[in-house]
């Protein structure tokens, strides 16, 4: 089932080696054993999963990669956070099968999810990650908004979806509430 992704998404997605689809339940376990495959043992166990405990996956956001055949190649999935009164979003986990990176999937997966993102009327993001390769995706380091620890802050990066949505914003990453 395709989700309500803008119009220039689905154009993106007939690229001939991978086609993007909106993540349904029947995706679950698929995307699930993904992860398990390109992350390290006990990834749960990371601070990061604190935060999405109890909570949904921002609905329409979390996207799939699927091949001509059907294999799930890379997979991204957001959840909502707070920081004070402002909302954000975390991305990840984003994953690509050992056997498919380096071909621009993650990018792709970024840069679509990012731009339904905006669609959607969020307004800036966050993630904890490795700078040198969400650098080029427009993120950086965020000195002002502390993840729960043990969390490299170097590692705590963000982008503003409309400029200067982070301007002002500071203290602890906290679960989204109702
Ligand atoms: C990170 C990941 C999603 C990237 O997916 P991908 O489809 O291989 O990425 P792309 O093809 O768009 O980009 C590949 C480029 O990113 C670089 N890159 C990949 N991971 C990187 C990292 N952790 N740090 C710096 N650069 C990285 C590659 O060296 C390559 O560089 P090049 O363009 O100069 O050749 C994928 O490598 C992956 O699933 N890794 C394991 C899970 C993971 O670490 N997820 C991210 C959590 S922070």
């Amino acid at each position: 089932m395709l989700g309500p992704l803008p119009p220039e998404t689905e154009q993106r997605s007939l690229r001939p080696l991978y086609e993007l689809k909106t993540e349904v339940a029947e995706d679950r376990h698929e995307v699930e054993a993904l992860y398990d495959t390109c992350f390290a043992p006990g990834r749960e166990a990371l601070s990061s999963y604190r935060l999405r405990d109890g909570v949904p996956p921002v609905a329409g956001l979390s996207l799939i990669a699927r091949d001509a055949q059907g294999v799930l190649g890379g997979a991204i999935r957001y959840w909502p956070v707070q920081i004070s009164a402002a909302a954000a979003l975390l991305l990840g986990p984003v994953a690509v099968h050992p056997t498919r990176q380096g071909e621009g999937l993650g990018a792709m997966l970024i840069k679509v999810s990012l731009d339904h993102a905006l669609d959607l009327g969020w307004e800036r993001v966050m993630l904890v990650g490795d700078a040198p390769y969400y650098g080029r995706f427009g993120f950086a380091r965020l000195v002002q908004v502390s993840m729960p620890p043990p969390t490299n802050p170097e590692r705590v990066l963000g982008r503003a979806l409309r400029a200067g949505a982070w301007d002002g914003i500071k203290g602890d990453v906290m679960r989204a509430v109702d």
